[in-house]
């Protein structure tokens, strides 16, 4: 259940409509035109408090287009909030994302105020892997190095050696050079990693809740019944992906779209990365299977209004921890970036 929060609703004004015109064509066929009165006096409060504060914005591509266009200065995949927050100048950063990315942050710019609009925002991957198991893992297989998914807590990754994301994994594993790696905690993504780099993974047994309920059979679907191109997220079950002409990571799809333009796609991923990518590439036609990932969807207009309000709720790392999760995030950005979108 999400935290009810006591809010007065902005006013209403007129001109508004004027003042956020080009907002509206842009995200227009993405938020129904009913909805849109009950969101920009929520965008322009937000806009209005942003600046008084010095604050900026990230947000993740599976924010609502409402978060995503109105309101965010940085956008991007996993990889390119965090890099966002190695470099920031400001002083408060608001992430909408979810838990692990608010860490991230935090970790990787220690000496900035980072919130969090809502603290259980959280991610099944995460909370599928401890410190402790990272510990048990070593001891099973010494002198194996770890490579630990960015969808992992503060502490895992403080145990970790190397992170990645999905747009840098197969990079990240090959840049160890070793014939032997252990790999946290997507299953999924770990099969598609030994598969691009041959190199044998320990595997853990965590999923994604929402990239793991596609199915090959959905996949045809959408090819058969509307003649589209198959793009999908390597979060997916390896049966999805081989159905798939492209697979790649929240960056490494827009990508692929700006070289292929296909006329129609099917986007086997979270469903609001296609509503965000639909405005980028207004030419081609998306079919979304659409599964929203719930964590995301707990960051609304509201709980950032009132994260930038009350200033909650900042992420605390303990110190030691932070300096060691660290290490393994700047290791990770030594290898791999990528770009804002
Ligand atoms: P990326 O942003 O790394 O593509 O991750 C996908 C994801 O599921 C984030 O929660
Ligand atoms: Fe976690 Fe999947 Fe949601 Fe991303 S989409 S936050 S990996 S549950």
């Amino acid at each position: 259940m999400s935290e009810t929060i006591e809010l007065p609703v902005p006013a209403w004004r007129d001109e508004l409509e004027h003042e956020y015109a080009a907002l509206r064509e842009r995200i227009e066929h993405l938020v129904p035109c009913l909805e849109w009165p009950l969101h920009l006096p929520w965008i322009e409060a937000i806009n209005r408090l942003k600046k008084q504060r010095g604050a900026v914005i990230m947000a993740h591509s599976y924010q609502s287009p409402e978060i995503f266009h109105g309101v965010a200065d940085v956008t991007g995949d996993s990889l390119a909030l965090a890099q966002a927050a190695a470099d920031c100048d400001s002083d408060l950063i608001v992430l909408c994302g979810v838990h692990f990315m608010a860490e991230s942050a935090k970790i990787l710019a220690p000496d900035k105020t980072v919130l969090l609009p809502d603290l259980d925002a959280g991610c099944s991957l995460a909370s599928s892997i401890t410190a402790e198991d990272v510990r048990r893992l070593r001891t099973q297989h010494p002198g194996v190095p770890v490579v630990t998914y960015v969808n992992t807590s503060a502490e895992v990754k403080a145990e970790t050696d190397i992170c990645c994301t999905s747009a840098n994994a197969v990079q990240v594993v090959e840049s160890l050079g070793v014939p032997k790696v252990i790999f946290l905690p997507d299953n999924f993504l770990g099969q598609y990693v030994a598969r691009q780099t041959g190199v044998e993974l320990v595997l853990w047994h965590g999923r994604c809740e929402v990239h793991e309920k596609f199915t090959a059979g959905e996949a045809r679907h959408a090819r058969e019944r509307f003649d589209a191109m198959l793009v999908a997220h390597p979060e997916c079950p390896p049966e999805v992906l081989e159905e798939a002409d492209f697979v790649g990571s929240t960056s490494a799809m827009g990508r692929w779209l700006e070289k292929e333009q296909p006329a129609r796609v099917a986007l086997i991923t979270e469903c609001s990365m296609a509503d965000n990518l639909k405005a980028r590439f207004p030419a081609t036609e998306f079919i979304k299977p659409c599964n929203l990932c719930p964590h995301m969807q707990r960051i609304t207009l509201q709980n950032i209004y009132a994260s930038l309000r009350d200033l909650r709720h900042a992420i605390e790392i303990p110190a030691e921890v932070s300096a060691r999760a660290r290490s393994a995030l700047t290791r990770m950005l030594e290898i791999g970036r990528t770009e804002r979108v």
